[in-house]
C-alpha cells in the first residue's frame, strides 16, 4: 500500500514535470557527462546579500535550479563566507557587506553582472546589478548557461536589456474570459473579482521574470471602468503581491469614458479641470494600494472605445491628461497607436485603414508628456500574416515609443496551429526605415535609440490562461520566450533563440533540436504559404473568429482589411501615384522600394499593389499560379512536420509528444481546409486553372451530397469555399448515413472522412466497410464556431483498410446538442507499400 503511493506520488511528479507548465524552466537533471564539470566548478554555497523579495526569488531559483539540474543542494549563508560562494546582491548591498570584493561598475537598470571575484585566493561567483531585478535576471542568466551546457566558469559577462519598458499586457476581462485567449479562461480573473487562487499568476511572474519582462497590464484592453472603483483597487493589490517577488508589476488597461461611466462626472473631456482632477485622484487611490504600479495602457477612439474625439480633442490631451496623474508616481501611460475608422467607405478607393496610425498620430509629434509611450502594432493593419513595418515608428522623433507585438495567435490558428513568431518579429524590427543619420531599424527606433528618448520598448499581447501549458498548445510558448528574448536584445538571431528554447523546454538530443528548430524556423512561411502569401493577409473571417478560411469576409465592409480580390485581379493599390498614398507615409528612400512594380518585394506585392492574375512576380511564376502552389506548398510542409514529429517518438515525454503530435495532424486537415478554399475561390475568381492541374481535381474524393443519403440532407456551406462543392450534408434526425458503392480496383487504402466538428455538440460517427465497422469517433473538439464553416471542418483518417470493387463504405452520423454530425466528403487514396 505504502510502496503503491510511493510509487504515484512519483509517476504524478514526472507527469506533473512535463505538462509544459514549467515551459523553459524545467531544470531537468544534466546526463552525467554534462553534470561532472559544473558539480567540479560550481561554489557549495550561495550568500545573498540583499534581503528584497526579488532578491530572495534570485536565491530561491538558484537553489531550485541547481538541485534540479545537478542534483546538488548549495548551501545558504548569512553572509559572503570564508569559501567559494555564489554572492548575490546589488552593488550597493555587496558594497556594504563585502566591501573586500571591491565589485565597482556602472550598470543601467536591470542589467546584470556575472563576475568571478577572488578574495585570499578564495573564488567567489558574483552575480549583481544596479538593483535587484538585476540580480534576479543575473540568476536566471546563470541557470540558463548550465541548462544549455555553456561553461560558467571564469565568467566577467555584463548584459544591459536593449530598452527600458519591457511589457507584456493580457487581454483578460473581469469575467474570467480573454479577448482572443486561446490557453483557457483567466490566471487572474473570476467573476468579476481576483481568483481566490492566484498561484498561476506567481508561475507566471517567474516566467516572465526569466525573460526580464518587468510589467503586465492584467485586464483586456478594452477596458472595464470598474478597475479604477475604489472598492475594486484591493483585488488589483492582490494580484500585485503575487508579481512582486518575480520584479514584475502590474499595470491597467483604463477606459477613458471612465470620469462619466464610474465617476459620475458630466464629462471626460480631456481639458477640462473637473477630468484631471478625477483622474488624479483615481490614479492617487490606487497607488495608495499598489504603490509600485508600472502605469495604464488607453485604448481610446478605437473600434468603439470612447477617446478625445468626443470632445474634439487630439490623442496628447487624452494621452497627457492621464500621464500627468501618473506622473507624481512614476508611472507610465502606453497610449495605443491602434486607432482608425471601422466605419470606412469600401466603395472609395482612397481609403486605406492602412494609413490611419500614422495619419493619427504623426500630426501631433512632440506633444506628448516625457511619461507617454505611444504603443504601435508592429504592422499598418492588425498583425496579418505579412505586413510591412508600420511607418509610423519611422515618423515619431520627439516622442517615446513601443512596438506592439502579438504573442497570442490571434490570426495565426489560435494555437490550433505552430506558428513561431520570432522570425515574423525580426522582420519588422530589423527593418530599416531609413529615418535619419546611419542606420535606423525599428528596433532603434522603438528604443529611443535614434531619437535620444527618456523610454521606450516592447510590449508583447501574450493572452496565457490557465492551461497547464500557458497557450493551449506546447510549440505556441516559444512566442512568449522569442518575444522576451528580443525585447532583451534584438540582435539575438532566430535561429540562436529557437535553439535555447527547445533544449531547455525539450532536453539537449541533437535529433530532437534538429527537429524541433526546423519546425519552428519554417513554421511562419508555412503558415503563410496556406492562409495569405504575396501580402494578401490572413484570409480569414475577419469578422468573426478570425479563426477558419472566408476568403471575402474582408471585403465590402467598413473594417478596412481589404485585398481588392476580384475576377481581374488582386491587391490593394496603396501606392501614391495611383492609389491611397500610403506608400508615402515611409521616408523617400522606403517608399521608392513600394512604390515601384520593380523593387517592390514579391512578398508584399498585393499589400502595395493591385495587379491581375497574370503578372509575373521575380520569380518569373504568375500570380495566380504562385498562390495556387504556394497553398500546396503549405499543406505539404504540415504534413512533413507530422513525419517529422514521429520521428521523436520515444526521445521526449510522452504526454507532450502526443499531445504535439495531435496538434500537427490537426493543423495538416486544417492546412487542406485553407488549401481547397484559397485555390477554389481563386480560380473561380480568375477562370484560369492550375498549371499543374491540382486546383478543382481530387481524385479519389466523393462528395458527401452525392453519396446514397439515408436521414441526412444536402445543404448549402456559408462561404461556399469552406466546404468541398460548397455543399455538406446534415442529420436533423437521431442518426443519418452516407453511403458509397466502391468501384476502384482492389488494394490498401486510407479513407479520409472530412466532417464537421463545432463547439455545440459531441456528435458520434462510425465508419463500415460493408458490415465490419473499422473506426468510430466523436466530435468534441474545442473550435470556435457553432456553424457549419471552414472552422469547424474536421478530418478523420483511417489507414489500412482493405477495399475491394462492390464494396459498401458508409459514414453513420449521430447528431449531438447543436451539432448535426455534418459531412463534407471522404477521401479514398490508395497507400504505397
Ligand atoms: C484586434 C482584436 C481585438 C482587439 C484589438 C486591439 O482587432 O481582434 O480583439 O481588441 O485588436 O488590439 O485593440
Amino acid at each position: 500500500m505504502k510502496l503503491n503511493a510511493i510509487f504515484i506520488a512519483t509517476l504524478l511528479a514526472a507527469l506533473h514535470a512535463e505538462n509544459g507548465a514549467d515551459a523553459w524552466l524545467r531544470y531537468a537533471p544534466l546526463d552525467e557527462a554534462s553534470a561532472g564539470p559544473y558539480r567540479t566548478s560550481l561554489p557549495a554555497s550561495i550568500a545573498t546579500c540583499t534581503t528584497t523579495p526579488v532578491a530572495q526569488s534570485a536565491e530561491r531559483e538558484l537553489l531550485r535550479g541547481i538541485r534540479g539540474m545537478l542534483g546538488r543542494t548549495l548551501r545558504v549563508q548569512s553572509s559572503v563566507p570564508k569559501e567559494s560562494a555564489i554572492v548575490l546582491g546589488t552593488l550597493a548591498d555587496l558594497k556594504q557587506a563585502a566591501p573586500q570584493l571591491h565589485l565597482e561598475a556602472q550598470l543601467p537598470p536591470d542589467a546584470y553582472w556575472i563576475t568571478t571575484a577572488s578574495l585570499n585566493g578564495i573564488p567567489y561567483t558574483v552575480i549583481t546589478a544596479a538593483n535587484d531585478r538585476g540580480v534576479l535576471y543575473g540568476a536566471f542568466a546563470f541557470l540558463r548557461k548550465i541548462a544549455l551546457g555553456e561553461s560558467v566558469e571564469r565568467l566577467d559577462e555584463k548584459q544591459s536589456p536593449h530598452a527600458p519598458a519591457r511589457w507584456v499586457n493580457e487581454w483578460d476581462n473581469l469575467d474570467g474570459s480573454i479577448e482572443r485567449g486561446y490557453g483557457g479562461r483567466s490566471i487572474f480573473w473570476d467573476n468579476g473579482q481576483a481568483r481566490e487562487d492566484l498561484s498561476r499568476v506567481g508561475e507566471y511572474g517567474r516566467l516572465l521574470a526569466s525573460l526580464g519582462i518587468h510589467a503586465c497590464a492584467i485586464n483586456n484592453v478594452n477596458a472595464n471602468p470598474r478597475m479604477l472603483a475604489t472598492d475594486f483597487m484591493p483585488q488589483v493589490a492582490r494580484i500585485a503581491d503575487a508579481f512582486r517577488p518575480w520584479g514584475v508589476r502590474v499595470a491597467l488597461a483604463v477606459d477613458f469614458g471612465s470620469p462619466k461611466t464610474l465617476g459620475g462626472l458630466d464629462t471626460f473631456d480631456p481639458l477640462h479641470a473637473r477630468v484631471a482632477s478625477w483622474w488624479k485622484d483615481r490614479v492617487d487611490a490606487l497607488y495608495a494600494v499598489v504603490p509600485d504600479l508600472a502605469g495604464f495602457v488607453l485604448k481610446a477612439d478605437s473600434e468603439g472605445r470612447v477617446g478625445p474625439s468626443t470632445y474634439g480633442r487630439t490623442h496628447a490631451d487624452a494621452a497627457n491628461v492621464v500621464a500627468r496623474a501618473l506622473a507624481a508616481h512614476g508611472g507610465l501611460l502606453f497610449y495605443r497607436g491602434f486607432v482608425y475608422d471601422h466605419h470606412a467607405d469600401w466603395t472609395n478607393p482612397k481609403n486605406d485603414r492602412g494609413r490611419a496610425a500614422y495619419d493619427n498620430f504623426q500630426p501631433l509629434d512632440g506633444k506628448f508628456d516625457d511619461n507617454v509611450i505611444v504603443q504601435i502594432k508592429h504592422g499598418p493593419i492588425d498583425f496579418q500574416v505579412r505586413e510591412p513595418a508600420s511607418p509610423l515608428f519611422g515618423a515619431l522623433e520627439k516622442t517615446n515609443q513601443a512596438i506592439e507585438l502579438q504573442i497570442t495567435q490571434e490570426y495565426f490558428g489560435q494555437a490550433r496551429h505552430s506558428v513561431f513568431l520570432v522570425p515574423m518579429w525580426k522582420s519588422a524590427l530589423d527593418f530599416d526605415l531609413h529615418a535619419g543619420e546611419g542606420p535606423t531599424p525599428v528596433k532603434a527606433l522603438v528604443a529611443g535609440k535614434t531619437f535620444h528618448r527618456p523610454t521606450g520598448g516592447f510590449v508583447g499581447v501574450s493572452n496565457v490562461g490557465l492551461d497547464e501549458n500557458w497557450y493551449g498548445n506546447h510549440l505556441s510558448q516559444a512566442n512568449l520566450y522569442g518575444f522576451g528574448r528580443l525585447a532583451w536584445d534584438p540582435d539575438l538571431s532566430s535561429q540562436r533563440i529557437v535553439d535555447e528554447w527547445t533544449k531547455l523546454t525539450f532536453g539537449g538530443d541533437s535529433k530532437t533540436v534538429e527537429t524541433i528548430n526546423s519546425i519552428q524556423l519554417t513554421s511562419w512561411r508555412t503558415y503563410e504559404n496556406y492562409t495569405g502569401p504575396l501580402g494578401l493577409q490572413t484570409l480569414t473571417d475577419i469578422v468573426g473568429n478570425h479563426y477558419g478560411v472566408s476568403v471575402e469576409a474582408s471585403e465590402r465592409n467598413g473594417w478596412g482589411q481589404w485585398h481588392n480580390a476580384d475576377e481581374k485581379g488582386a491587391g490593394m493599390e496603396r501606392t501614391v501615384a495611383h492609389g491611397t498614398g500610403y506608400t508615402g507615409q515611409y521616408r523617400p528612400f522606403v517608399a521608392k522600394v513600394y512604390e515601384s512594380l520593380e523593387t517592390c518585394p514579391d512578398e508584399l506585392l498585393l499589400f502595395f499593389h493591385h495587379v491581375p492574375y497574370t503578372y509575373r512576380l521575380h520569380s518569373g511564376k504568375t500570380v495566380i499560379q504562385h498562390l495556387y502552389d504556394a497553398h500546396y506548398e503549405g499543406v505539404d510542409a504540415v504534413e512533413d512536420y507530422v513525419r517529422q514529429w514521429k520521428s521523436l517518438k520515444g526521445r521526449i515525454d510522452d504526454r507532450r509528444y502526443d499531445e504535439v503530435l495531435a496538434q500537427l495532424q490537426y493543423q495538416s486537415g486544417q492546412a487542406e481546409v485553407w488549401r481547397d478554399a484559397v485555390n477554389n475561390w481563386f480560380l473561380r475568381a480568375s477562370g484560369i486553372p492550375d498549371a499543374q492541374g491540382r486546383v478543382g481535381h481530387h481524385p479519389g474524393r466523393f462528395e458527401a451530397e452525392s453519396m446514397k443519403l439515408d436521414g441526412y440532407t444536402v445543404r448549402d456551406v456559408t462561404p461556399w469555399e469552406a466546404a468541398s462543392g460548397g455543399k455538406a450534408v446534415s442529420c436533423a434526425v437521431a442518426k443519418c448515413s452516407a453511403i458509397l458503392r466502391y468501384e476502384g480496383p482492389s488494394g490498401w487504402y486510407t479513407l479520409s472522412v472530412r466532417y464537421f466538428d463545432q463547439i455545440d455538440g459531441i456528435s458520434r460517427f462510425r465508419l463500415l466497410v460493408g458490415d465490419q465497422l473499422v473506426d468510430e469517433w466523436s466530435a468534441g473538439d474545442r473550435v470556435p464556431t457553432r456553424r457549419i464553416d471552414a472552422s469547424s471542418s474536421a478530418r478523420r483518417v483511417v489507414p489500412g483498410i482493405a477495399l475491394r470493387p462492390g464494396d459498401e463504405v458508409r459514414i453513420e452520423g449521430v447528431p449531438d446538442g447543436g451539432e448535426t454530425a455534418a459531412l463534407d466528403y471522404i477521401e479514398i487514396l490508395l497507400e504505397r507499400n
